[in-house]
């Protein structure tokens, strides 16, 4: 058995895998995030600790024979935050999430500097780590001067179950102080913020080992005292993982609360001028393109809410045909942009709202809205070298086949959509603990799923949904001025 933990935003998951990769158990425990101002987006660490020990009661009392089994454990985990630990390794403030957008002048501010998009290959987005030590740095002075250790948040949880301080390449790939291409802290970057190596965990890849459980935990939950922890990756990469999104050609799209559009690349192949984030993958020798957008389904939940209906009844009421444009317009910028405006402060819209307009119409427009986000991120892969033809579909929002049809005709590719499985990051985790733990390969591990369905591109609306993009794209500017 092999054991995946994803520490997301809004809870964590843990699952078992046998050798055969089915899965055999699955828990879950939910997280709270607080957001004492405009802006900001915070956990406590403790949190996550409990929520950990919760998921583990549940199984050692649900299948203490398969957790006694396991091999490997691999962690998955959202990106970026900034957990601070003094030289004790106790916690020093809450953790200032991915989603924070507090640090944007100070992120601003380290992206003029020239070094950082050279040597990380990446823009300094607000959420990234590096701009938030800054903002502490600016903000708690002798919070600062008390912070021993950076760790992002999966590694947090490494620490709490191995006692050792280690990263994996594609989750450090999100602090802007990685050098990108060589897999490797940049001291230059490191000292930008009064930082250098020894704030920093060891680096080792996804699919390797980092650390041994403590016993007292092997204990606890009856493992055995030989289980190894692999690196493990970012969830977006850990993702991939699991969805067999591991070599050239390979992408998915993933219509969650934010949305990502994911690509895999057998080289380094950096464009910071179009948004586009350029990361290390969990597995050696490999990268991935990555657009993000902020508000994926979380732009219907959002209308869902004023028009006093939910989400899968507004998709429903759009029937099954796809329809062209209408003519309104939605830019699903509720919480800012980042590919490919890099746009903390920017704001969403709807434009040509007309008499006509009903509650249809707007559903359309936002549906439309986010497909053309989507086409955006397209873009700015293809503008970094990345040329697709089909991507995998994934996530709450591909549940919704009109969705999956406007984002086909929008982005002109075949989306699959894969037979029920489970491509969150806690499955790719698991198989990441299977690799680190058998050493076994991970390109005949991490295959791609069964698709039982694949939406085309709608040739007969090609033409409109063009012609809507166009208007999308000029839109954005004339909201910034
Ligand atoms: C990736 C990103 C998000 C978080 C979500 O750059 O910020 O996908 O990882 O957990």
């Amino acid at each position: 058995m092999y054991l995946g933990i994803d520490l997301g935003t809004s809870g964590i998951k843990a699952l078992l895998i046998d050798g055969k990769q089915r899965i055999t158990a699955s828990a879950s425990a939910s997280l709270n995030v607080s957001r004492p101002h405009s802006g900001w987006s915070e956990q406590n660490p403790a949190h996550w600790i409990d929520a950990l020990e919760t998921v583990l009661d549940v199984m050692k009392s649900t299948f203490p024979a398969r957790l006694a089994a396991v091999r490997g454990i691999g962690l998955s985990g959202q990106m970026h935050g900034a957990t601070l630990l003094d030289s004790s390794g106790k916690v020093l403030r809450p953790c200032i999430l991915w989603n924070d957008t507090r640090a944007y002048k100070e992120a601003a501010a380290l992206d003029a500097d020239p070094r950082f998009r050279k040597i990380t290959g990446n823009i300094v987005f607000p959420g990234f780590t590096a701009p938030k030590l800054l903002w502490v740095k600016n903000n708690e002075p002798e919070v600062f001067g008390r912070v021993a250790r950076v760790l992002l948040p999966k590694d947090y949880l490494r620490f709490w179950l191995t006692g050792e301080y280690v990263s994996d390449m594609s989750d450090s790939a999100g602090t802007s102080w990685l050098d990108v291409e060589e897999r490797r802290w940049s001291p230059e970057l490191l000292a930008a913020t009064d930082l250098d190596e020894s704030h920093m965990p060891s680096l080792v890849e996804g699919t390797e080992i980092s650390a041994v459980l403590k016993p007292e935990l092997a204990r606890r939950w009856g493992l055995r005292e030989d289980v190894v922890v692999a690196g493990g990756g970012g969830d977006n990469a850990a993702s991939a993982c699991g969805m067999g999104t591991v070599s050239p050609g390979h992408a998915f799209i993933s219509l969650g609360t934010s949305g990502v559009l994911f690509a895999a690349n057998g080289a380094y192949m950096p464009n910071p001028a179009s948004a586009v984030h350029t990361f290390c993958h969990a597995l050696p020798k490999t990268w991935h393109q990555m657009g993000v957008i902020l508000s994926a389904t979380d732009a219907l939940n959002w209308y869902a809410g004023i028009a006093r209906s939910d989400p899968a009844n507004l998709t429903a009421e759009l029937g099954d045909r796809l329809k062209a444009p209408s003519g309104v317009t939605f830019l699903p910028y509720l919480s800012g942009e980042r590919t490919p405006h890099n746009d903390a402060t920017i704001r969403g819209a709807f434009v040509g709202l007309g008499r006509e307009s009903d509650r249809a119409a707007l559903t359309q427009a936002v549906v439309e809205g986010v497909a053309f986000a989507f086409r955006d991120c397209l873009e700015a892969l293809a503008a970094a070298g990345t040329r697709l033809d089909r991507v995998t579909g994934v996530g709450g929002g591909s549940r919704s086949d009109y969705w999956l049809k406007a984002i086909a005709t929008a982005l002109d590719l075949a989306v699959d959509v894969p037979a029920d499985g489970d491509f969150g990051g806690a499955f790719g985790a698991a198989r990441l603990g299977l690799i680190a733990a058998e050493k076994a390969d991970p390109w005949e591990v991490c295959t791609l799923p069964a698709i039982a369905e694949t939406i085309e591109p709608e040739a007969r609306l090609r033409g409109a949904f063009e012609d809507a993009y166009a208007r999308y794209r000029a839109l954005y500017p004339a909201l910034r001025n």
